[in-house]
């Protein structure tokens, strides 16, 4: 059931070049892995997703890529600050399979550590990283397979196994190629996360659909373009 908190900021830690953003958990649900949280910093207009990273007692905590002014306000903020927090949004992964491998391509890998801890503590993992700077995000995962570009996680995936993937668009399409029952986490630029501004409208199967409602977790061979809305 989402809920809309302010939440206070617990903890703040440099993950390589991410931030781990925690809150106090309040009344707030962590919902299933790859579902989302629209997060919003103190005085700014709009809220931006965010998939958990991780859920322990009594805390949440984001991992922020900062790359624009909303990310950036929240990597920013302070413990003891507040933040708007609304979740958990969305679908996401279906933990019932057999034989999981979780993916993830440079932030892409937000989902994974919260992922991990319901699946458990062996589930294997194959990272992604541009460099050596953005790999040190991989301790969040111990024991995980981590690639360095030029080497790209299609190169290290194992065989045989469920895949559960997020990261950049061009690795979601490489691993749709190799596998087209992967479940996949897109991303759309988000304004509401809960269906009413049309914002992240992406193809799907030929028909444009909210990505907020019908994902951000997609699986089963659709085709998915992200699109401008007509
Ligand atoms: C379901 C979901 C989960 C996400 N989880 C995380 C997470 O755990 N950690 C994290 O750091 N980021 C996550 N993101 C991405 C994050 O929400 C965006 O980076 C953020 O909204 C950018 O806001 P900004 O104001 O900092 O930058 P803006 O100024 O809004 O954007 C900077 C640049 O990035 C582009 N951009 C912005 N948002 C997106 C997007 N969603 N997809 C593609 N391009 C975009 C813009 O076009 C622009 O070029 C997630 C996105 C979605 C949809
Ligand atoms: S983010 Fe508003 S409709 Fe999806």
């Amino acid at each position: 059931m989402p809920l809309r908190e302010r939440r206070r900021v617990t903890g703040i830690e440099s993950v390589g070049p991410y931030t781990l953003v925690r809150v106090d958990r309040g009344n707030l649900d962590a919902g299933v892995p790859g579902q989302f949280f629209m997060v919003e910093a103190p005085g700014r207009v709009l809220p931006r997703p965010f998939s958990l990273c991780l859920a322990e007692a009594g805390e949440l905590a984001f991992l922020i890529d900062a790359i624009g002014p909303g990310t950036t306000a929240i990597a920013e903020v302070s413990v003891g600050d507040s933040l708007h927090v609304f979740g958990p949004l969305g679908n996401g992964f279906r933990l019932d399979v057999e034989r999981p491998v979780l993916v993830g391509g440079g932030i892409g890998i937000a989902p994974f550590p919260f992922t991990r801890s319901v699946l458990g503590a062996g589930t294997p993992v194959v990272l992604g990283f541009r460099n050596s700077h953005f790999a040190e995000a991989a301790a969040l995962l111990p024991g995980a397979e981590v690639v360095i570009d030029p080497v790209l996680v299609t190169e290290a995936l194992p065989a045989g196994r469920d895949i559960l993937a997020c990261g950049p668009e061009p690795m979601l399409e490489a691993i749709r190629r190799i596998d087209p029952a992967a479940q996949l986490a897109w991303e759309a630029p988000m304004a509401c996360g809960y269906g009413a501004c049309f914002g992240c409208v992406v193809e799907i199967d030929g028909t444009l659909k909210r990505l907020c409602l019908e994902g951000p977790v997609i699986g089963g061979a659709p085709a998915v373009f992200p699109a401008v809305p007509a």
